[in-house]
């Protein structure tokens, strides 16, 4: 394999046309009615490599709503400003249930197992929130500034339909408050949940965005959002917790950390070599796309590159 910039450009190339071709591609999110209209048929994926260099193909300059993709940049600036206290709060262990599971709570004091299921997703909304006042625009600036698309934005109409159909999430964010480990007022901590998962952006934006991860925790601009420690922790916790109760099957399968949103979209990284996005709105039962974990697959198939 080449080992110039652009080196996987093939391995796109050949991946986006099998993905073309498959048949079962799962159903778009149903539970958030402003999703459900998704076409299953599109398909993107981009790589960014350490150096800047970005490309893909398919879908992968189009737009969607990032979701749960959100969550990995809400744990790095929480980790940033406030390093390992957060982990007080929310621990770093595989759920084994759903993503959006009140079930554990109660067992474990109001401690959600990760930052990546929705309770763990809301503590560390909830201390970006008490630590900046503006949680989910401390996100969107993030992305904007890691890809370098200033147009990256919140979708009102995707945070009123979360909104109007949150119950879960208003329930895991009152039930840990009840335990203290919500600080901020439950209303102003949804409204900021909702802004975040609205956010919407490209696999070019996402991967490029998601470069730090790779570089070991250096953002584009040189200066350090994590060190390198705390890249390869928030690298770990991808890996165990970033596909929910899929998370066993994803490192089998693909053997990257990775993150996925019920938009379709799954951010994936080969630490040192290069970050990955791809999208596809049909999801499987555990709320992964069917055509995005497939594609990685291939990827790390094809080019033999995983953490293992
Ligand atoms: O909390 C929710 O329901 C969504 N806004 C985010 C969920 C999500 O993307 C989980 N992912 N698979």
């Amino acid at each position: 394999m080449p080992s110039s910039a652009g080196r996987f450009r093939e391995v796109i190339d050949r991946i986006a046309g099998e993905m073309a071709r498959l048949t079962d591609r799962g159903s778009p999110a149903d539970y958030i009615p402003a999703l459900a209209g998704a076409d299953p048929g599109c398909f993107g994926m981009a790589v960014a490599e350490p150096d800047g260099t970005v490309y893909g193909a398919g879908d992968w300059r189009r737009p969607f709503s990032a979701q749960s993709l959100t969550k990995v940049f809400a744990l790095a600036l929480v980790l940033s400003l406030e390093g390992e206290s957060l982990w007080r709060r929310v621990g770093r262990e595989p759920s084994g249930n759903p993503f959006n599971s009140l079930v554990q709570l109660e067992y474990e004091n109001g401690i959600p197992r990760n930052p990546f299921i929705n309770a763990g997703a809301l503590v560390v909304t909830d201390r970006l929130q008490s630590l900046t006042g503006n949680a989910a625009e401390r996100v969107r600036e993030l992305l904007r500034v890691e890809s370098g698309n200033a147009g990256i934005d919140f979708v009102p109409e995707i945070a009123a339909s979360e909104a109007a159909h949150g119950d879960r999430n208003a329930a895991l964010a009152h039930f840990m408050a009840a335990y203290g480990n919500i600080t901020t007022p439950v209303p102003e901590l949804l409204t900021a949940y909702f802004r975040q998962c609205s956010l919407e952006a490209s696999c070019a934006d996402l991967a490029l965005a998601g470069s730090f991860l790779a570089r070991h925790g250096v953002r584009a601009d040189g200066s350090a959002l994590l060190t390198r420690s705390q890249a390869k922790q928030v690298n770990a916790v991808m890996l165990t917790c970033g596909t929910y109760d899929a998370a066993g099957e994803f490192a089998y399968r693909v053997g990257l950390p990775g993150k996925s949103g019920v938009g379709g979209g799954i951010i994936a990284v080969v630490p040192g070599v290069c970050t990955l996005c791809v999208w596809s709105p049909g999801l499987d039962r555990r709320g992964n796309s069917v055509a995005g974990v497939s594609a990685l697959d291939r990827f790390t198939t094809l080019t033999g590159l995983s953490v293992f």
